[in-house]
């Protein structure tokens, strides 16, 4: 059987039981605790806690999420530490980690998939279990027994039916990407989650855009589904979305089938030698500098939600907030980097 161990928090009655496979940030939100984090995937240090007792293994010490001093100092990253024994560890807590939706980890199978770009495809996975997540979370995918374990957010909206979609990237060397180009129907791999904290919030009173580059498109794309299939509502809905070359550039209103009527979609590329090569007649430039021209409101009148490359996150971030003063609580994405 696969033993447990007793982790505790440094400055609470609160305590959870942590597999010896599983990790203590995983494990601590699988049981309603809100420990901070982001990306799952030891790059944005949220995770960071102290550990007071006990021992931990470490799963990958070169993970950028840390500098070399902090864990000189024995900090360590909750979401790349499996427990070896039991331990009581000094973690950021708050209600905005705490999972609607409990994570999980099961099976699922590959029912189909389609090419979107000529690096970027969409993956259909079915569980036995009902697809439970929040429009704009991702899951962790690990595709074959062994192999990496990688962060993807869902591009369709929960469903009882239990059906995962995800838009992959292949990345040159990447670990994951060329596997899955091989896969054959039926594949199973295991999912965990779902995770993130840069979920559609649809009460909030604002329309909404949605900025994307890459593989980043997927979570915007679940946050538009889940707004435009929404008979209730009813502001405006946007989507921008960046690419190198018109090649990169998805069918986006075809990806969001009876949602496109009410999404406004605003492409670009950035290389005008490729935008020429090819033929592009739209906007040329970085997506994020036509969001004055094609919004024609103050850009602090809009919800944001966010995914893609972290130069343009960045780039995004600091135009909103220094530029046109939007409050950073009206941007949302969860940092991969
Ligand atoms: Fe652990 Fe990002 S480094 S959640």
């Amino acid at each position: 059987m696969n033993p447990h161990f007793e982790i505790s928090l440094a400055g609470s009655e609160s305590s959870f039981a942590c597999a010896a496979d599983d990790t203590i940030l995983r494990a601590g939100l699988r049981q309603g605790l809100g420990l901070a984090y982001e990306c799952n995937t030891g790059a944005c240090g949220s995770c960071k806690f102290d550990l007071l007792e006990g021992e931990v293994f470490d799963l990958y010490p070169e993970a950028s999420g840390l500098r070399a001093k902090e864990r000189e100092k024995g900090k360590r990253l909750a979401c790349q530490c499996v427990p070896k024994a039991d331990c009581r560890i000094k973690i950021r807590t708050g209600d905005l980690y705490r999972s609607m939706v409990r994570p999980a980890r099961f099976r699922a199978r590959l029912i189909s998939y389609r090419a979107l770009t000529p690096d970027m495809g969409l993956f259909s996975f079915k569980s036995a279990c009902p697809a439970e997540f929040a429009a704009g979370q991702y899951a962790m995918l690990t595709p074959a027994a062994g192999a990496m374990t990688r962060a993807y957010s869902m591009s369709n909206t929960e469903n009882a039916e239990g059906v995962w979609e995800f838009i992959i990237r292949a990345v040159p060397g990447g670990a994951v990407s060329p596997l899955f180009g091989g896969l054959p129907e039926g594949h199973e791999v295991e999912i965990d989650g779902p995770f993130g904290v840069a979920y559609f919030r649809p009460q909030i009173d604002r329309p909404v855009v949605g900025i994307a580059g890459g593989s980043g498109l997927a979570p915007v794309l679940s946050i538009m589904h889940a707004a435009g299939m929404d008979e209730s509502f009813t502001r405006d809905l946007h989507v921008f979305y960046g690419g190198r070359g018109p090649a990169d550039i998805p069918d986006i209103p075809g990806l969001l089938g009876d949602a496109a009527a009410k999404v406004s979609c605003h492409p670009a590329v950035s290389m005008p030698e490729l935008a020429q090569q090819q033929g592009w007649q739209g906007d040329v430039g970085f997506v994020h500098e036509f969001l004055p021209e094609k919004l024609k409101q103050p850009l602090a009148d809009f919800e944001y939600y966010m995914a893609g490359p972290p130069a343009m996150i960045e780039a995004v971030v600091r135009m909103l907030v220094v530029e046109h003063k939007v409050a950073m609580e009206q941007i949302h994405f969860d940092r991969f980097f």
